[in-house]
């Protein structure tokens, strides 16, 4: 949601903050701008709606503004429509201040009738504009930048990462955080921030994370942070070892197709580093075997794929632990009065880190005294700070809105977090464990090998991509699988879709078949292909048309059943829908290819949502 970035240096701003703001238009992308500064030319603010590009255009990739301070914004509407205005930089009344805001200002309407009774006058309908303008009445009273922002964050409530820049401090960017990810970036030839560390690696991998509440102030060759009593705080520097290759199409006509494309390897370097000698080690996750049986519940909370992969780590943990695992909804499970105590493992899985809902439902976990567990791609985000204990997915960065490789890693990895656990309860056979632990080892090639030629999903989706409606219907992990794979082509090729446990069918929904109806059969859960074999039968009957997932080996059975047939190798049961998935992404991402879609970047979302 929004993407910041700020530079001061020795450079010139304009290109630096194009190129970074780039790198992070997956975050938003109704409308961008810019704010630079320069002793000749003074604060040059330029913004746009529409996407990036139009402001490049604008500002001739940079080269119309002078100066080595600047600060730039990539915006994903909240409050006021996507327009020119509403757009960021906003800047202050009297013109000396410029502002870009990344989250949501709860009582910006209490503040800005309080300003508008003291005769200051606003331009836009944003929540953000009210923190420009509040900056300059404080700045007036005290005539300190880093005093007023304190007084600044003391009134507003909701959630910021901000970047500043005054007139009157030709030489500095002023930058604070609550709970929206900020970064500071510490380079040879000045300084950074940014929403995400994608926008800044290019110029430098020295990396600290602000905290909420902090304020920093940015010169060319200092960084100094405070705390919100605006005491100086020391910052623990990080480097950041992502390869800057890996958040470049790098000749891919979309990141998406990239992404699906590293998934093998994206899993076996999840994998990897965790099975020693035949065994699950996590090391950043140590509850003893007692502590494992003291666990009286255990509730894994996501949002939208993250979520998905839940439901499918539910399936497979009641099967592996014998207990029961609960699986909700973050926005649900924060405000649900939850059954949550000192006895409860909660699993919060987020890629991005950032997403607010998981966030807030997280704490509202650990208020009740439960031990949290983070599974988290983006290193060092909100989420992987504040958990008590955290394990990454080693995805690398994930560009694209569409989730692919994120969604692909958490599954491997709930699957090994699960086996553990079901080791040190003593719920699970040798055979079985030792039998996960060979096929976990072998997804990456069986994977690779599959991928090698995609072309028949393409076929398919060039000759169903018309359909307006489409259903996923699956039982048990074809089910969980189902609702990913309707998720993916919904949101990047706009077709409505369902997905739809197959038994529950008949309870209403089939009502909705009708000749010509497309169906996904989801069959690649071996222990129910009989069963769900009917339910294709079922959906034939009224006329659909059936294109159908299942493995090598129920290819032929498959085929009697259904009008096209998509098959992946084999694995063991619990790790199929890792084979599965990949399939359901592909037939989306070439659907929306051949709708014409915007497939990166899909109409009204943004990769991290850090708003409620
Ligand atoms: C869909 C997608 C979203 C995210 C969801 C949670 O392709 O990417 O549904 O899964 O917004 O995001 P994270 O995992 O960052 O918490």
């Amino acid at each position: 949601m929004c993407g910041i970035i700020g530079f001061v240096g020795r450079g010139q701003a304009a290109p630096i903050l194009l190129d970074g703001l780039e790198r992070m238009e997956y975050r938003g992308y109704d409308s961008a701008g810019v704010a630079v500064r320069s002793e000749s030319r003074g604060l040059q603010v330029r913004k746009t709606k529409g996407r990036l590009k139009n402001l490049a255009d604008m500002i001739h990739g940079g080269a119309d503004l002078e100066g080595c301070l600047g600060i730039g914004h990539t915006r994903w509407a909240t409050h006021g429509e996507p327009n020119d205005i509403n757009a960021h930089p906003h800047v202050s009344e009297n013109g000396q201040i410029a502002l870009v805001h990344n989250g949501i200002i709860e009582n910006y309407l209490e503040i800005k009738e309080h300003l508008q009774k003291l005769g200051v006058t606003f331009t836009s309908d944003t929540d953000s504009e009210v923190v420009a303008q509040l900056l300059e009445y404080h700045y007036n009273e005290c005539h300190n930048m880093l005093e007023a922002v304190g007084r600044v964050l003391r009134r507003i409530q909701g959630s910021y990462a901000l970047g500043i820049i005054c007139s009157d401090y030709p030489n500095a960017l002023i930058a604070a955080r609550k709970d929206s990810p900020l970064i500071l970036g510490y380079g040879e030839d000045g300084n950074f921030i940014a929403s995400d560390v994608t926008a800044i690696i290019k110029h430098t991998r020295d990396v600290a994370y602000m905290d909420d509440g902090e304020i920093a102030v940015l010169t060319a060759d200092s960084i100094d942070v405070f705390d919100d009593e605006l005491v100086p705080v020391e910052k623990e520097r990080h480097q950041v070892d992502w390869d800057v290759t890996a958040a470049e199409k790098g000749g891919y006509p979309h990141f998406m197709f990239k992404e699906i494309l590293e998934q093998p390897e994206a899993i076996r370097k999840t994998v990897s580093p965790r099975i020693r000698d035949g065994r699950v080690v996590l090391d950043t996750f140590s509850l003893t075997a007692e502590q494992v049986r003291d666990i009286s519940r255990i509730f894994i909370i996501a949002c939208g794929s993250s979520y998905h992969v839940g439901m499918v780590s539910k399936y497979n943990w009641e099967r592996l632990l014998r207990r029961p695992v609960q699986v909700d909804l973050a926005s649900e499970f924060r405000y649900s009065d939850p059954l949550v105590d000192d006895r409860s493992l909660v699993i919060v899985i987020s890629q991005s880190g950032e997403t607010l809902d998981t966030m807030a439902a997280m704490r509202e976990a650990k208020r009740r005294g439960a031990r949290t567990l983070a599974v988290v791609n983006v290193v060092g985000s909100s989420i992987a700070r504040e958990a008590d204990d955290v394990l990454y997915t080693w995805a690398g960065p994930e560009i694209a809105v569409a989730t692919t490789k994120a969604y692909s890693t958490q599954l491997v990895l709930m699957d090994l977090i699960g086996l553990y656990l079901a080791d040190l309860l003593g719920t699970v056979e040798q055979s079985e464990y030792d039998a996960i632990i060979q096929e976990v080892q072998l997804l990456p090639e069986k994977l690779q090998g599959w991928l090698a030629d995609v072309h028949n999903v393409q076929y398919f989706a060039s000759r169903y991509f018309n359909h307006n409606s489409i259903f996923f219907i699956g039982r048990n992990l074809d089910y969980a699988m189902g609702l990913e794979g309707s998720l993916k082509l919904k949101e990047i090729s706009y077709i409505h879709s369902e997905a739809y446990a197959s038994g529950e069918l008949k309870h209403g929904t089939i009502s909705l078949i009708e000749p010509g109806t497309l169906v996904v059969a989801l069959g690649t859960y071996a222990p129910l292909f009989d069963k769900f074999i009917s339910n294709v039968v079922e959906v034939k009957a009224r006329g659909a048309e059936v294109l159908a997932l299942t493995t090598e080996g129920f290819r032929e059975k498959m085929g009697k059943t259904a009008d096209a047939v998509i098959a992946v190798p084999e694995t063991h049961p619990i790790l199929q829908p890792s084979l599965g998935v990949v399939p359901l992404q592909l037939f989306a991402y070439y659907v929306a290819l051949q709708r014409g879609c915007d497939i990166d970047k899909p109409r009204n979302l943004a990769k991290s949502v850090t708003v409620e």
